[in-house]
């Protein structure tokens, strides 16, 4: 007994020192919420934090950044997935031969684990946010610099994480390709609680319409829960994933933070909102679509008209 409190000490003790301690949302604990995640661990206070505002009004188009290389996305891996409840989302571990490389990534980067964040079956809830407008849910693929084997080494290196954000919005139509994850929700209502998902399905049924997959944003960032580890490559699809009205409730209403015995706690609204960029460029992919804002369209077009008078008339 005497053992087990002082092993029980220890782990609190290793906790505190490694800067990972209590965090949670607001929605569960305004006392640990994101404002009080750098109290805990400095890097949330860093200046190149995510999830951000994009606006598209000030990405730069970069050509360098085209298709992404998806290895192992199309097919079903044999072996069997953990699908968990850790207390702040549902998580997917990955296992098998997955990665992505090209798209301006400096390396291969594999797949760990794949994780939501959301609202509520009533609120908006992704990280990312496109021109101030927030999404119901987000999709966030982990990928790891494959020259580390593990997360603690990569964590150190700004190109050590690569992240792929998905927006998901709602419509009427289930979507089929996330109806194993849908219907594995009620099985993991509690934190700690897990299914072992077989049979697989291929990681590319998640992601948006394959001929979309091109149009990109692309910053440098953080991981947008403690410790904040300013470690990530991001990549956020300019196309949205659409799932129905019925799979958002299902998927925003079933899990909760707490555990067994606990007063239970709706798992809603586990999100950061918006840091600020701190001088940060946005990129956009070769075949992003990036807007003009209003103010800017109709002179850029009269320009265009313009030279392109100019250049018929002197040949
Ligand atoms: C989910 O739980 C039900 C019982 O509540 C069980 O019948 C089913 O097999 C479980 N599903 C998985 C994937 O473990
Ligand atoms: C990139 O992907 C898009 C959409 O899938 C496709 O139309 C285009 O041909 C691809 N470009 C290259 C260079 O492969
Ligand atoms: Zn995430």
């Amino acid at each position: 007994m005497k053992m087990l409190q002082l092993g029980i000490t220890f782990i609190i003790l290793l906790e505190q020192v490694s800067g990972e301690g209590q965090w949670c949302y607001s929605s569960q604990n305004p006392a640990c919420g994101p404002d009080h995640w750098k109290d805990i661990s400095h890097n949330c206070g860093g200046d190149h934090q995510s999830p951000i505002n994009i606006e598209k009004a000030k990405v730069k188009r970069d050509s360098d950044l085209g298709n992404i290389t998806f290895n192992g996305y199309d097919h079903a891996p044999s072996a069997e997935w953990k699908l968990m409840n850790d207390g702040h989302s549902v998580l997917l571990s990955l296992s098998g031969d997955i990665s992505i490389s090209g798209a301006g990534l400096p390396n291969t980067y594999k797949a760990l684990q794949f994780h939501f964040h959301w609202g509520s079956p009533t609120k908006d809830g992704s990280e990312h946010t496109v021109d101030s407008k927030q999404f119901p849910l987000e999709l966030h693929i982990v990928h790891m610099n494959a020259k580390y084997s593990t997360v603690t080494e990569a964590k150190k290196d700004p190109q050590g994480l690569a992240v792929l954000g998905i927006l998901i919005m709602v419509g009427e139509a289930d979507n089929p390709s996330y109806s194993p994850l849908v219907s594995a929700m009620k099985n993991i209502s509690l934190e700690g609680d897990y299914v072992l998902m077989t049979p697989t399905f291929p990681l590319e049924s998640l992601l948006p319409a394959h001929g979309k997959l091109s149009r990109y944003y692309r910053y440098q960032g953080s991981l947008t829960t403690p410790d904040c580890s300013q470690a990530v490559i991001w990549t956020v699809f300019e196309e949205p994933v659409t799932i129905s009205r019925n799979q958002h409730r299902i998927l925003t209403d079933t899990a909760h933070f707490s555990s067994q015995g606990e007063t239970p706690v709706k798992m809603w609204e586990n999100y950061r909102p918006p840091q600020p960029l701190k001088g940060r460029q946005v990129l956009a992919s070769k075949d992003a679509t990036v807007s003009c804002s209003p103010g800017l369209c109709a002179p850029v077009l009269t320009l265009c008209m313009i030279s392109l008078a100019a250049r018929i008339l002197l040949n």
